[in-house]
């Protein structure tokens, strides 16, 4: 197909108007190019209608080769035509009734008019046609209307073949050569922008965490020490009143260390305690009736839970209470913990961990309700509910929903419960004091937060440092 008509004195190669459009734009504001871009609809012949009018014309220029009168051999038509014209044209003539087909060829019509053929090989010499022609072909889904875009580049008035340095700043060289009679000067830009200034950036996770941390001072929790990533077995599960058996002291679902392989010391009248409830119960318990080992006890692990410092906090509470009186504590911590796991879109082999608890006397499920009203609606989720559920070491336990403004729907956010006997007596508490705790990871609220899809996203060698220098200022509240 033709090009429409151009005026001849514009660009209209691609590349090349490009390359000054880039470099128009580097320089400055005033115009070393003009540039225009220009835009033209015309009519165009859709693929198949070409292939048409092709073979409409192999099939005219057959029917003009046979004679108005009489008729004339096919072996001389042959002679005649050419291979293509012949072969095409006279299946073509034949089909439309043009001529009649036999060892002589006549013409059945004297005369052959396709006006809408007529129109097509207008348009494809890139003649003009009215308005109704142009709809008409249109509808018939034979031409279809497109458009030419091209680019008019003209020297501007500040056109230079080299690009001007201008000064930016007075020397001394200036002042001294003199030339700065002669200087042309860039013009100062009061609106422009410095660069942006190097500084820290806060991990999204530090930030929730801070938020977390303000919420837990607010309703007057203490912060734990949770600066000791190894921890043995026994403060880990055994105090907590996990059998030794369970799936969860396996190779496959915790990190144990290799060296130092086992702790060094235990505090043994507590020890003994604990291996007395493992065994055989105590305090309303039948216990597990298994035989415990010391050594399960002793190996050192990266722990798998924060709990593990709350089970040292409580024991240091209980001994304090028995040399002096009890004091009702509430504590919280936000630290890193391992678990032995598959790493995929939602999980990684290490985490952080948000626990807080309430060591009182007569404390109740209802107060756990409470509490864990006050601290959820304080992260922006009002509406919870709750499910019974089972850990080893909490009795009753309950998962803890909210419901997801966003995602209409309700989500677990954390698992709650009141401490067993079993974990508290042996620790020296009396009978009258409970502990309620709940927990959950910081990266579930962090991503929500975040709108953080993939874990390893946010945490981990895969982070994307960018996102870190980029993110907004936290706002804790479910969307
Ligand atoms: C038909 O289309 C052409 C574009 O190829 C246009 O220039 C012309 O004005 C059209 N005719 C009418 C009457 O709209
Ligand atoms: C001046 O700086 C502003 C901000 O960076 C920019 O938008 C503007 O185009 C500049 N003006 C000139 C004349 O360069």
């Amino acid at each position: 197909m033709k090009s429409p008509i151009l005026a001849s004195s514009l660009l209209i190669v691609d590349s090349i108007t490009t390359t000054l459009l880039m470099s128009s734009k580097a320089s400055t504001a005033s115009a070393t190019l003009t540039l225009r871009i220009l835009r033209k609809k015309h009519w165009c012949l859709l693929k198949r209608v070409k292939n048409m009018l092709k073979k409409d014309r192999l099939k005219f220029n057959f029917f003009l080769a046979v004679p108005q009168e009489g008729s004339i051999s096919k072996e001389e038509l042959q002679k005649l035509l050419d291979p293509a014209v012949y072969k095409i044209g006279c299946s073509q003539a034949a089909k439309n009734k043009w001529v009649q087909m036999g060892n002589q060829i006549s013409r059945k019509v004297q005369h052959v008019e396709d006006r809408v053929k007529d129109l097509l090989l207008q348009i494809q010499d890139g003649q003009e046609l009215g308005k109704d022609d142009n709809n008409s072909l249109k509808a018939r889904k034979l031409t279809a209307l497109q458009t030419w875009k091209g680019y008019s580049v003209k020297r501007g008035p500040e056109y230079a073949p080299r690009r001007r340095r201008t000064a930016t700043d007075l020397t001394r060289e200036h002042l001294q050569g003199g030339d700065w009679r002669n200087i042309e000067f860039k013009e100062y830009n009061f609106s422009a922008k410095g660069p942006p200034p190097e500084s820290g950036h806060l991990h999204p996770l530090n930030k929730v965490k801070e938020r977390i941390k303000n919420i837990f001072r607010l309703m007057n929790f203490e912060e734990m020490p949770t600066n000791r990533y190894v921890e043995s077995s026994f403060w880990n599960f055994d105090a907590l009143f996990q059998p030794q058996q369970h799936p969860a002291r396996d190779s496959h679902d915790t990190f144990f260390l290799k060296a130092p392989a086992t702790t060094k010391q235990l505090p043994e009248d507590y020890v003994e305690t604990v291996k007395r409830v493992h065994e055989s119960g105590g305090y309303g318990s039948r216990g597990y009736g298994y035989e415990w080992k010391r050594e399960e006890a002793n190996k050192n692990l990266l722990r798998t839970h924060t709990t593990a410092i709350s089970s040292r906090m409580l024991y240091a509470l209980a001994q304090h209470a028995k040399q002096q009186s009890f004091t009702p504590k509430k504590y919280f911590s936000i630290d890193r913990v391992f678990r032995n796991e598959a790493v995929d879109r939602t999980h990684l082999a290490e985490f952080h961990q948000i626990e807080g608890l309430v060591c009182d006397r007569g404390l109740t499920l209802g107060h756990l309700i409470g509490v864990l009203q006050d601290f959820f609606s304080r992260l922006g989720m009002d509406k919870l509910k709750f499910k019974p559920a089972y850990n080893p070491y909490t009795e009753p336990s309950m998962e803890i929903f909210s419901y997801h403004e966003g995602l209409k729907k309700w989500v677990e956010i954390g698992n709650s419960g009141m401490f067993r006997p079993e974990m508290l007596r042996p620790m020296g508490f009396s009978e009258d004091v409970n502990v309620i705790a709940w927990g959950l990871s910081l990266e579930r609220p962090t991503m929500i937060l975040y709108g953080i899809n993939n874990i390893r996203d946010l945490f981990g060698h895969k982070v994307d440092l960018g996102l870190i220098k980029k993110n907004p200022l936290c706002l804790i509240g479910i969307k």
